[in-house]
């Protein structure tokens, strides 16, 4: 099967050809990759003889088509992908979200190629901290953010491209990974990295909203599974039972690396922060018969912190420029 992954040099797109190539030697698989800030080359440098890896954009159909038209399935992880960036300048997130996704739907519509584009669970908005709902297929969009709102529109084209032209489209929108290869920008790999700077670790307003963690491996596997057994035309929720609020995750942290667990700062709140995110998987669990493996948060973070501290050549060329930008927008409270 030859694959095109696009956004395969970011965070979930590289686990995603890494583990592929791994486990799965039947398949053939391409990048294409912009290489934006959220890349990182040197990911996919020890596979680069297996792969054939492509610098372009997926808003830009001179380059997709052919690339399109040389493969049996297009996995589309390629989005500007942080909330925060999106607040401070939201156009890229417009261009590459919504015109990328318009651009690979005309062309996976012209060469009768299938897709599975890759989406979140922040199109679903966010749920109140006491509200004993999660989020399921059928539960409607209501997008906070720039970037929420782009991958919302993102998942409606779409939906559209299956109902009006027959395009063979799957789709799945995942609650928040974690695990190795993810930016310092986020949540985990900052404060973990903040750590090992000698930086304080920074919290969000008063710290108690929750996100519902999965870790990236667990992720492409439902992906995997999608792909093999999912229906054309559906969405699939993925995600592994892991709420847990912002302090949580800090505390913990600190604690697995040695430290006070109160020794963090309370800094600025995102704007529109959502409260809570939490994610129904009954459909993929039970239809087609998924299940994660790394439902051990506290161990997995403990990992992650293990992969941190052994790859600072990977993170540390660009921790400051992150750590300067946050900087000039967020005061400690
Ligand atoms: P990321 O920011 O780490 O990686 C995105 C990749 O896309 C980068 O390699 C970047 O260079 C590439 N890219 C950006 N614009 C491009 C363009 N115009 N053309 C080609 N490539 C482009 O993101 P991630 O965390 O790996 O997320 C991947 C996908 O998964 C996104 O669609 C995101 O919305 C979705 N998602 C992420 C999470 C999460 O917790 N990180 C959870 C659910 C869903
Ligand atoms: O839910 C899936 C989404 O998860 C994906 O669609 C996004 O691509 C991905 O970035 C992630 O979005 P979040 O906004 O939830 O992730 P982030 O890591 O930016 O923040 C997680 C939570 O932690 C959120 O409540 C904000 C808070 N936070 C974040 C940072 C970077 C802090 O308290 N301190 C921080 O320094």
């Amino acid at each position: 099967m030859r694959v095109l992954v696009t956004g395969g040099a970011g965070f979930i797109g590289a686990n995603f050809v890494l583990r592929t190539l791994a486990e799965r030697p039947d398949v053939d698989l391409t990048v294409l990759d912009k290489f934006t800030y959220a890349a990182n080359a040197s990911t996919l440098d020890p596979v680069a003889s297996d792969i054939r890896v492509v610098r372009g954009d997926i808003a830009d159909a001179s380059i997709v088509d052919p690339l399109v038209a040389d493969a049996d399935l297009v996995v589309n992880f390629a989005a500007e992908s942080h909330n925060d960036r999106s607040l401070a300048d939201p156009s890229s997130f417009v261009q590459t979200n919504l015109v990328g996704t318009y651009t690979l739907l005309e062309s996976v519509r012209r060469h009768d190629v299938r897709l599975h584009h890759i989406s979140t669970d922040e199109v679903y908005g966010d749920l109140d901290l006491d509200d004993p709902a999660r989020f399921t297929e059928t539960t409607a969009y209501n997008p906070s953010s720039p970037y929420s709102s782009t991958k919302a529109g993102s998942d409606l084209l779409v939906r559209a491209w299956v109902r009006s032209f027959d395009v063979a489209a799957t789709l799945s929108n995942c609650s928040n990974n974690y695990g190795p290869y993810q930016h310092v920008e986020k949540l985990i790999p900052r404060q973990i990295t903040n750590v090992l700077s000698g930086i304080r670790p920074k919290v969000y307003g008063d710290g108690a909203n929750v996100r519902d963690w999965i870790h990236v491996h667990d992720h492409n596997d439902a992906v995997w599974t999608v792909i093999d057994r999912g229906q054309l035309g559906e969405t699939y929720l993925i995600g592994a039972d892991g709420e847990v609020d912002n302090l949580t995750v800090v505390t913990s942290i600190l604690e697995l690396m040695g430290r006070e667990a109160d020794a963090f700062d309370f800094v600025t709140d995102r704007p529109g922060h959502d409260r809570r995110y939490a994610i129904d998987a009954t459909r993929l669990r039970t239809e087609l018969g998924w299940t994660p493996r790394f439902t051990d948060f506290r161990s997995g973070l403990a990992d992650t912190i293990d992969w941190y501290t052994a790859h600072r050549d990977w993170w540390e060329p660009v921790k400051a420029g992150v750590e300067a930008v946050y900087a000039a927008t967020q005061q400690t409270l």
